[in-house]
């Protein structure tokens, strides 16, 4: 079997870890490329020791410059290096095969954007960068024949419920419907006047998926419904119109495909995101994710709703940007990454992150998103257009 080169963009993360985990599984199968990571020096040594890749890549030269000592006196052979056109480098390496894009927030689109030109097999976590430049991206990756598989959950399952060959629309394929279920968050069930006080730490406690902190709000405002709602349009040619979301507090069913003929095929396992990195590495083979079997009888039942747009408007916000088209995505994106931040510094009230996105999106015209200069230019605008309203505040 020939070794397949990973490198792994956001390896110190969440899905970084969970993506090391499954791939120091499989010694014979993959070797890693290349690690990156933000500022996490430290976790990315030890990643470095356990998984000796080519290259490391943090932000900083000051950064990149402390490993590159650490590394010489582990007696390692990885070179470090820093900044953007490092990141994109070693998504685009010829001696790579597969890049798993796992960098949280705006960040991930250019190295992502790289991979998917350099035609690689693209597991795809980073939502954001699909969010911003749809069109884009999904063009990028017919021309430059990547492979794009999806790593979010649901994608992962709406993917393994489809045909093999799902390009050309849903109709085509007697699909009438992708139901995305959704955990419903820490907050399913409080009302808006609930949510007022609720704190960083609260937002951040996931009932049933241990994630990054930004991943972790979104989920908590539905606003990681939102994206994932434009995730999906892009992905499987969908219109808003056909992606449902399906509250399902135990996410056990990580989404389903609803056919004309009245099946509904459902994708389920433990919440373990080990299961869709595996499938991602190694589809359309299977291998072992380390994931405890499921066990039908411990669950003993499965719960359906619909979600709250009254209490979570960011799910109706994300679906109306998704219907205007053009940059509309990009704006929401970047009002979103701004306003979370400032939740999560304590500078904005947890209602406040969709009240603060909404005034962003009615402020922000909406253009074509044709080419990545506009694209850029409208994230860039719609973060200043944020930081305005949040120094008002
Ligand atoms: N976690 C999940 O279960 C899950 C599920 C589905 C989809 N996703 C998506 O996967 C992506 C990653 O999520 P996560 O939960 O793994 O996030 P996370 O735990 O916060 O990790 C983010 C990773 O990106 C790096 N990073 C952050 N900002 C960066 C920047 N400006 N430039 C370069 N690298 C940067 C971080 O490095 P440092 O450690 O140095 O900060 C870290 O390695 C997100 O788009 C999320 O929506 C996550």
């Amino acid at each position: 079997m020939t070794l397949e080169r990973v490198t792994v963009l956001g390896a110190t993360g969440s899905i970084g870890t969970s993506t090391l985990d499954v791939l120091g599984r499989h010694p014979e199968r993959y070797r890693v490329h290349a690690l990156t990571a933000h500022r996490s020096r430290e976790s990315l040594l030890a990643q470095c020791r356990r998984h000796r890749p080519a290259v490391a890549v943090l932000d900083a030269e000051e950064d990149a410059a402390w490993l590159r000592g650490q590394l010489a006196e582990a007696g390692l052979a990885t070179e470090a290096r820093a900044g953007r056109e490092a990141l994109v480098e070693v998504a685009e390496a010829r001696e790579v095969n597969t890049v798993m894009s796992a960098i949280v927030g705006a960040a991930g689109l250019l190295p992502t954007l790289a991979a998917v030109e350099a035609g690689k097999r693209v597991l795809l976590a980073n939502k954001e960068a699909l969010v911003m430049s749809g069109a884009l991206f999904m063009d990028a990756v017919t021309r430059h024949g990547a492979t794009l598989l999806p790593i979010d959950s649901e994608h992962n399952a709406i993917y393994q419920c489809l045909p093999v060959d799902h390009r050309g629309g849903l109709v085509r394929h007697g699909v009438t419907q992708l139901l995305l279920t959704a955990s419903g968050g820490p907050f399913r069930g409080w009302s808006r006047d609930d949510l007022v006080r609720v704190t960083p730490d609260q937002a951040c406690a996931h009932p049933n998926w241990s994630m990054g902190r930004k991943i972790s709000v979104d989920s908590a405002t539905l606003m990681n419904k939102g994206l994932e709602l434009i995730e999906a349009c892009w992905l499987f040619d969908a219109r808003p119109d056909q992606v449902q979301v399906v509250v399902h507090p135990q996410s056990v069913i990580h989404s389903m495909a609803a056919y004309s003929d009245g099946s509904v095929i459902a994708q389920l396992g433990n919440p373990d995101m080990r299961t869709p990195i595996a499938y991602g590495l190694a589809w359309p083979e299977r291998i072992d994710a380390g994931v405890e079997a499921l066990d039908l009888f411990r669950i003993a039942r499965l719960d359906f709703e619909p979600a709250d747009e009254v209490a979570f408007p960011c799910l109706r916000l994300a679906r109306e940007a998704m219907a205007a088209g053009g940059t509309a995505p990009a704006v929401l994106n970047a009002a979103n990454e701004v306003a979370v931040e400032a939740f999560l510094a304590g500078r904005l009230g947890f209602t406040a992150i969709g009240e603060l996105v909404g005034r962003v999106c009615d402020e922000c015209p909406v253009m074509p998103a044709d080419d990545l200069e506009t694209i850029l230019e409208v994230d860039a605008l719609a973060r200043r257009a944020a930081r305005v309203r949040l120094a008002r505040q």
